[in-house]
């Protein structure tokens, strides 16, 4: 199953990272681990200690005159500096590099990677763009799913699994269709969903909810392979919900949301955390169901509004390259 070597992939903000604490990334079937010193730098090795392998990301970092940071093996507390030198035992001098780094690109509070393969495509500057002109809320429900990278796309670009996957979130009554533009590995969907209000209401706990729509219109842009970004406006104030993809291997996926805010009203500060759990519950719904598909069962029935999926089949099957057919369209 392809992992798309080549694209580019968040793999953190720097607000997940506490200062001088390790924090273990996949990618492309190799652990690393990442950690912040003081001073904010980060840094990335491979995890399996070059002593007896054990996973750096379970020791500890020890802060250097400096303020840098190294990072300490938890099996014999081998220390490992950036560039993944050591120190032996009864030594003074540093030795070579025993660890491999992972290149990082850091813009903003972004950590991108392409996991040291070459390049195929550039990094979206969109999250720099709603970086410079919104809030940052938070971040939440990093979680590993056991399946492949194309399922979990596919269900991100999927229209019709509100009433299933998400069924006890939203009392969704329809999912109304209303445009999709390709721009080849680009692409925004435009749709709507009238609500039972009551039962939304309830489940972000009602402070101001007067200010929530009867429908909900989702503008849904989307980066492939890496991110997707739920555009979202209720009277409260402007939301932007992105949500992030790293293949960790061929059968594992990681996936996390970071929320961007805009208050036009001052309810808005009390909204933004409850939005932040509502994501967190909308990906645990998901990773759930996505637990529970078989992945290569072969797809004998189509539903309306399949657009989104057909885009990342279309994407992924030819990645990098894009082909047509183009699959802009207006209901
Ligand atoms: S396994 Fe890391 S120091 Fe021994
Ligand atoms: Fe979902």
């Amino acid at each position: 199953m392809s992992m798309l070597e080549g694209a580019p992939w968040l793999l953190a903000h720097t607000s997940m990272l506490t200062v001088n604490k390790p924090f273990k990334v996949s990618l492309y079937s190799q652990d690393y681990v990442l950690w912040k010193d003081i001073k904010g730098n980060i840094n990335a090795l491979k995890n399996a200690c070059p002593h007896m392998g054990a996973m750096l990301s379970e020791g500890w970092c020890e802060e250097k005159t400096d303020k840098s940071s190294v990072v300490v093996c938890p099996f014999h507390a081998l220390e490992f500096d950036s560039e993944g030198c050591t120190i032996l035992p009864g030594s003074q001098k540093r030795t070579l590099p025993q660890l491999e780094k992972l290149d990082l690109i850091i813009q903003d509070d972004f950590i991108w990677s392409y996991g040291s393969k070459e390049p195929k495509q550039p990094i979206p500057n969109i999250l720099n763009e709603i970086a410079a002109g919104y809030e940052f809320i938070g971040c939440t429900a990093d979680t590993s799913i056991e399946c492949d990278l194309m399922s979990l796309l596919l269900n991100m670009h999927d229209y019709n699994h509100q009433n299933g996957t998400h069924r006890s979130l939203f009392k969704i009554q329809a999912v109304n269709f209303h445009q999709f533009i390709d721009n080849g590995h680009h692409s925004h969907a435009y749709f709507s969903m009238p609500v039972a209000l009551s039962d939304f209401k309830d489940k972000i706990n009602n402070p101001g909810l007067f200010l929530f729509p009867k429908v909900l219109n989702a503008h849904l842009e989307n980066y492939f392979p890496s991110l997707v970004i739920l555009h979202g406006e209720t009277g409260a104030g402007v939301f932007k919900q992105i949500h992030l993809f790293i293949p960790e291997s061929p059968k594992k996926s990681r996936t996390y949301c970071l929320l961007f805010g805009l208050a036009k009203h001052p309810i808005f500060n009390l909204l933004k955390y409850k939005f932040l759990d509502l994501a967190k519950v909308v990906i645990e719904q998901d990773s759930h169901i996505l637990s529970k598909i078989y992945a290569n069962n072969p797809q004998k029935i189509k539903l309306n509004n399949e657009v989104g999926m057909d885009w990342v089949r279309r994407n992924f099957n030819n990645y990098p390259q894009i082909i047509e057919p183009k699959l802009s369209h207006a209901n």
